[in-house]
């Protein structure tokens, strides 16, 4: 079974995160999830997904509220540096930051490592896999371009989160959709994607 990392940070859209969660359940994947104490904080703003304080729970609260097999996810604590996603021993190939706030941008530019999230794109990166961010703020100050353009050079997705609107959208979920379908097809996984020019 594939393995895929998909981390959570405090940017808005934490929509995008719970769809491409929700459809890559529907694969032959196994998730490792991460989540920064912002994503916390923006998940229980933006769609009402409020976990415990007891960490030991947030596994299965998460599982119940995207509606996602817990056999299908592994939640790890922001510190819990013996899990496997933070060595390159772990052999995990991809690795998704849906959504990626610009200080989390920031700190994976520079190596920082200083939780689990920076620390498995630090390995990703090192082993040559493939990173995907998906990043969100408006508008972009140089500091995040230069971030932004830093990691591009080193061959990262730098997937933004900016919907087109060409397939006539009509809903805020096919425009979350969007970001979702195009997530996929850069993890070469098939679903229901649109395409330009196929009659969708
Ligand atoms: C509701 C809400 C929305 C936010 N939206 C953004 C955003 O779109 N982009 C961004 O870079 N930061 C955003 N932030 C700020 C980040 O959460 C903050 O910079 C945080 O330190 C990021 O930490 P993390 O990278 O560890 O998740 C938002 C915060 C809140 C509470």
């Amino acid at each position: 079974m594939r393995e895929i990392i998909v981390a959570i940070t405090g940017a808005s859209g934490s929509q995008y995160a719970t769809r491409l969660i929700q459809r890559l359940a529907e694969h032959d994947v196994y998730l490792h999830l991460i989540l920064s104490d912002a994503a916390r904080i923006v998940l229980a703003h933006e769609v009402g997904c409020v976990l415990s304080d007891d960490h030991r729970k947030n596994e299965s609260e998460l599982s119940v509220f995207l509606g996602v097999s817990p056999s299908k996810i592994k939640l790890y604590a922001l510190k819990e540096w013996f899990s496997p996603v933070a060595s390159g021993s772990s052999g995990i190939d991809d690795m998704v930051i849906v959504p990626c706030s610009m200080g989390s941008l920031a700190r994976i530019a520079c190596g920082m490592s200083e939780n689990l999230i920076e620390r498995s794109a630090d390995v990703i990166l090192k082993e040559k896999k493939r990173l995907i961010l998906v990043p969100r703020e408006t508008p972009l100050s140089s500091i995040h371009l230069e971030n932004m353009l830093k990691l591009s050079r080193m061959n990262v997705h730098m997937l933004a989160a900016m919907p087109g609107f060409y397939h006539g959208e009509k809903t805020v979920l096919s425009l979350i959709d969007f970001i979702v379908d195009r997530i996929l097809d850069h993890l070469k996984l098939d679903g229901q994607q649109r395409r330009w020019g196929k009659g969708s």
